[in-house]
């Protein structure tokens, strides 16, 4: 056992060493005494209390120095998430002469794009740490999305910012009444009223099946869709297809920041305070919030971009959380949702607007039942593809 720490420890002097003075700042030193796991970047040391030793690098423009170094000559970077493309290039430090951002294919009568800040009792949807716990919230939010579950079409995608988020609303949701209603019936029964729902697994291995079971509620005739509840940057939020029925609107519950106190997270935010200090010599570096913010930001973004697949395809973004009135969170939005994003301030007006927008649509062409279809079978296959990929996740 010592003679692999010995090595493993050679190896990791030599590859300190390989790097300058200036590279070497980039890098932050983390212990993790109680660890029991080992993952491919750490290196275990053991005695007594099980130690995970990691040499983190903060600065991804090292590895593009490796790609310069190999004589690159052209480096094309391309996603739908990249914005703001200042800061992207500078953290990469690659100067990107060529800078491409398009608008979307679509026209305006195929998106609508909204902030609702407050439910339909004047109550703030606020999902801030201090108020999402808090009673009235999920209560809200329940509502908000049993109105929205009447007036979407088909297949409805709800993003919570974390798994735990979302098992403390469903759970909330599933056994308690809204004070003022007069059915006796919960918020959950609501909500099956007009979609039947299916929870993102948190085990990927399970994830397939929770796609087969939406595709198959979807096609059920016998209700009039489908509501899928499911996390920010989690399995159903990245780089799966809801064309057409799959996906007519997406609910976002608020910014997915991640945990603070995560020792990457906290390092790479003092890795970049110190980088933009004011001696320092470049006044356009990322701050370690601006990081922070962009990075949940950039997951929203990757949420949102489920549901408009195709240039005939339409459907709605609703942003449900008082805090993306917020200027620095709407210009991290993606360029293409900006010309389109309205915030309302009064609630009825959402309803009103938005019950228009999918009732001027009903009357779209025949050939629409093909292109379901067609929908949902990629939706199915894409993930049989993904399958191997996504056992591979982790866990979150
Ligand atoms: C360290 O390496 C980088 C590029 O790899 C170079 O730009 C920089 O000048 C070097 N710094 C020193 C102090 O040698
Ligand atoms: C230490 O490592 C364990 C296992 O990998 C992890 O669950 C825990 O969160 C880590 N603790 C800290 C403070 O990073
Ligand atoms: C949302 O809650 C946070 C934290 O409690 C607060 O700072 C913020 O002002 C609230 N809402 C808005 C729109 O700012």
């Amino acid at each position: 056992m010592r003679s692999i720490i010995v090595i493993r420890l050679r190896t990791l002097l030599a590859i300190v060493c390989s790097y300058n003075q200036t590279q070497i700042f980039c890098f932050q030193f983390h212990v993790n005494e109680s660890s029991r796991q080992t993952s491919g970047d750490s290196l275990q040391v053991f005695g007594k209390a099980s130690r995970t030793l990691s040499w983190w690098c903060f600065n991804p423009g090292l590895a593009m120095e490796e790609f310069l170094k190999l004589g690159v000559r052209s480096i094309i970077l391309t996603s739908g998430t990249l914005s703001p493309l200042d800061s992207l290039a500078m953290e990469l430090n690659l100067e990107f002469p060529v800078r491409l951002e398009n608008p979307h294919v679509i026209s305006q009568d195929q998106i609508w794009v909204g902030v609702v800040p407050v439910g339909p009792s004047g109550h703030p949807l606020n999902s801030s740490y201090r108020t999402r716990e808090t009673v009235k919230y999920k209560q809200e939010l329940g509502t908000v999305i049993v109105n929205f579950a009447r007036i979407v079409p088909d297949g409805l995608l709800v993003f919570f910012p974390s798994y735990s988020m979302m098992d403390k609303c469903i759970d909330y949701w599933k056994n308690r009444n809204h004070e003022h209603s007069v059915d006796d019936s919960t918020i959950w029964q609501r909500m099956c009223k007009h979609k039947q729902p299916v929870i993102e697994p948190r085990q990927s291995s399970n994830f397939p099946n929770a796609i087969e079971d939406y595709a198959a509620k979807l096609r059920d005739p016998s209700t009039s869709g489908a509501i899928f509840f499911a996390v920010c940057r989690g399995k159903v939020s990245e780089g799966l297809d809801f064309a057409d029925r799959a996906g007519r609107a997406v609910i976002v519950t608020g910014m997915p920041f991640s945990t603070p106190t995560d020792p990457k997270v906290r390092l790479k935010r003092e890795y970049l305070d110190k980088q933009a200090k004011p001696s320092n010599k470049n006044p356009k570096a990322l701050t370690g919030e601006e990081w922070y913010v962009q990075q949940a930001a950039r997951a929203v973004n990757q949420a949102v971009g489920r549901v408009i697949r195709h240039r005939h395809d339409y459907g709605a973004i609703i942003y449900c959380d008082e805090r993306f009135v917020w200027p620095n969170y709407q210009s991290q939005m993606s360029y293409w949702l900006k010309p389109y994003i309205k915030c309302y301030s009064k609630y009825g007006e959402v309803v009103q607007t938005l019950t228009r927008f999918f009732r001027d649509k009903v009357c779209v062409d025949p050939k629409e039942m093909d292109s379901n279809e067609i929908a949902l079978h990629r939706l199915q296959t894409n993930v049989c593809r993904r399958r191997f990929y996504l056992t591979r996740l982790p866990q979150q």
